[in-house]
């Protein structure tokens, strides 16, 4: 009998958890209702990223539909060292990519202040270990304004870049007066691609690689556009064009499916601690996160002044003051109420390293926390008008930063990207960086 009351006391518990029961998961539930509360379809499926190869549910644009081919041709070139022979100098010729400034170790960011390409040697463990060559003056560097984007989940962004300044649709509808004054490259909205197809035929420009018929042929990589573009007329096959598109079509399937947080919308109960449950709760209640922070990939495509430090202002290279990255969005659009105004950037698997904010003003998680929390603007160039009303004191508690920072670090980080990272590129040649001091760095000599 009494064994009898034991088994039907187990089988209901576990009935009871598996609903969510208020007695057996409370905390699930709150957070589950907060979700949906703040969530464009009123469900919190909204924030469930689509799986990689499940092409039909990334967003893309028409001109350039996700295949099979385009991806895995893409998941080299972004890797690929052998194209980089628009290098200033010999020093630097074929040591660079992508993936220099975007590297996969440290989120698809650089793990410093600032990216440098072509001009810098050295990659360290993520990429921190990378200097400045001496032969190099300084504006010769590959290194721009701001710190680098992550371009995990950038499926979600229709209008690239800090400012938006690249996409023809989306919040540029009405911009096109500027559209090659202001910011070098964003005429190619003009020619109708998506933002990321746009952006990166000019991003090829300036990071100094370049795709041509020989190079393609050269490094064994003409069957794969060939597979992945057959449609192209062939004298217009193997240009930056087409790599763009492969680039792009690669980047659009980086989704952090196995983060922890992602891992609980699709079910599973016990993916994120207590402590990020609460950090969890937080980020879409009390702390107000969600009110910008609220896309799928919880960046949005909304410009805010939150009032942080610039890139001069630490020692970024080939930047200054006047640099119009510093403008944020007003740097492309010219309007006053567009100054200092950044786009809300994604905020997965920043537990990869830092540093935070466009002018990397902040080492540590902690430290972005405790910004948010106390409200206060850094950079009085930004006319305190212009900051964000939602920006402010928040009144946390050191347990509730602590649960918001711990939400962050690891329920936002999928543990895992290497899955998106190719074995080797066709060259052979080492990747993020091929010069001699990275290669030892890397482990490839
Ligand atoms: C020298 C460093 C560097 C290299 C090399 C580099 N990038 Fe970037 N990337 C950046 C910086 C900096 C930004 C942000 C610039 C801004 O918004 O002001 C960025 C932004 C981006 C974005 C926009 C992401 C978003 O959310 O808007 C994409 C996409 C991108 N890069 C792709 C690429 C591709 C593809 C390549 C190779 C062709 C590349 N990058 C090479 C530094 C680099
Ligand atoms: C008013 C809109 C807004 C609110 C509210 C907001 N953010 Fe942001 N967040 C932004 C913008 C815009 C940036 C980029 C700012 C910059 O670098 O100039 C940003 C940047 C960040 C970054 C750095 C990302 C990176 O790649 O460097 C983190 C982390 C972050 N926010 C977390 C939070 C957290 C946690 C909260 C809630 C406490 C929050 N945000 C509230 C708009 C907002």
């Amino acid at each position: 009998m009494r064994k009898f009351y034991v088994f039907a006391f187990i089988v209901t518990s576990v009935l009871f958890a598996c609903q969510h029961d208020p007695l057996w998961a409370p905390l699930d539930i709150e957070l589950t209702r907060a979700i949906a509360g703040v969530s464009r379809t009123g469900s919190p499926g909204y924030f469930i990223l689509p799986d990689a190869r499940d092409y039909s549910q990334i967003p893309q644009v028409p001109v350039n539909p996700l295949t099979d081919a385009k991806v895995e041709l893409g998941k080299m070139l972004f890797y690929e060292t052998a194209f980089g022979v628009e290098a200033k100098h010999t020093s630097g010729m074929a040591t660079f990519s992508c993936s220099s400034c975007h590297v996969p170790e440290a989120g698809f960011r650089p793990h410093r202040i600032q990216g440098i390409a072509d001009g810098a040697y050295g990659f360290g463990t993520k990429g921190e270990g990378r200097n400045k060559r001496l032969e190099y003056a300084e504006q010769e560097l590959d290194a721009q304004g701001t710190r680098p984007l992550s371009v995990l989940n950038v499926a979600y962004v229709t209008n690239s870049m800090w400012n938006g300044s690249f996409g023809p649709e989306g919040v540029n509808v009405g911009t096109e007066d500027v559209w090659g004054v202001t910011i070098a490259g964003s005429g190619v909205n003009f020619e109708g691609y998506g933002s990321l197809e746009g952006q990166n035929i000019e991003g090829l420009k300036v990071h100094r690689l370049l795709i041509n018929p020989e190079l393609v042929e050269f490094y064994g990589y003409k069957p794969y556009f060939d597979a992945a573009f057959p449609d192209v007329p062939e004298a217009e096959r193997y240009t930056r064009t087409t790599a763009s598109f492969a680039i792009s079509a690669y980047l659009r399937t980086l989704l952090c499916t196995e983060a922890p947080f992602q891992r609980w919308l699709k079910g599973e109960d016990d993916a994120m601690t207590e402590e990020q449950k609460r950090g969890a709760l937080l980020f879409f209640g009390k702390a107000g996160c969600y009110r910008c922070h609220n896309e799928p990939n919880l960046g949005s495509m909304t410009f805010h002044a939150l009032g942080v430090g610039d890139l001069y202002e630490i020692g970024g290279l080939n930047t200054s003051v006047d640099d119009v990255r510093n403008l944020g969005r007003g740097g492309f659009t010219t309007k006053p109420e567009d100054m200092f105004r950044f786009r809300v950037p994604q905020l997965y698997n920043l537990g990869d390293g830092g540093p935070y904010f466009h002018g990397s003003s902040k080492n540590t998680m902690r430290e972005v926390v405790e910004y948010f929390n106390n409200g206060i603007p850094e950079n009085s160039r930004v006319p305190s008008a212009q900051i964000s009303p939602f920006f402010h004191p928040l009144d946390l508690s050191l347990s509730e930063q602590s649960d918001l920072e711990e939400f962050l670090l690891e329920g936002l980080r999928d543990p895992n990207l290497q899955r998106y990272v190719p074995d080797h590129v066709l060259s052979g040649f080492c990747f993020p960086n091929n010069d001699p001091q990275s290669r030892r760095d890397i482990g490839c000599e």
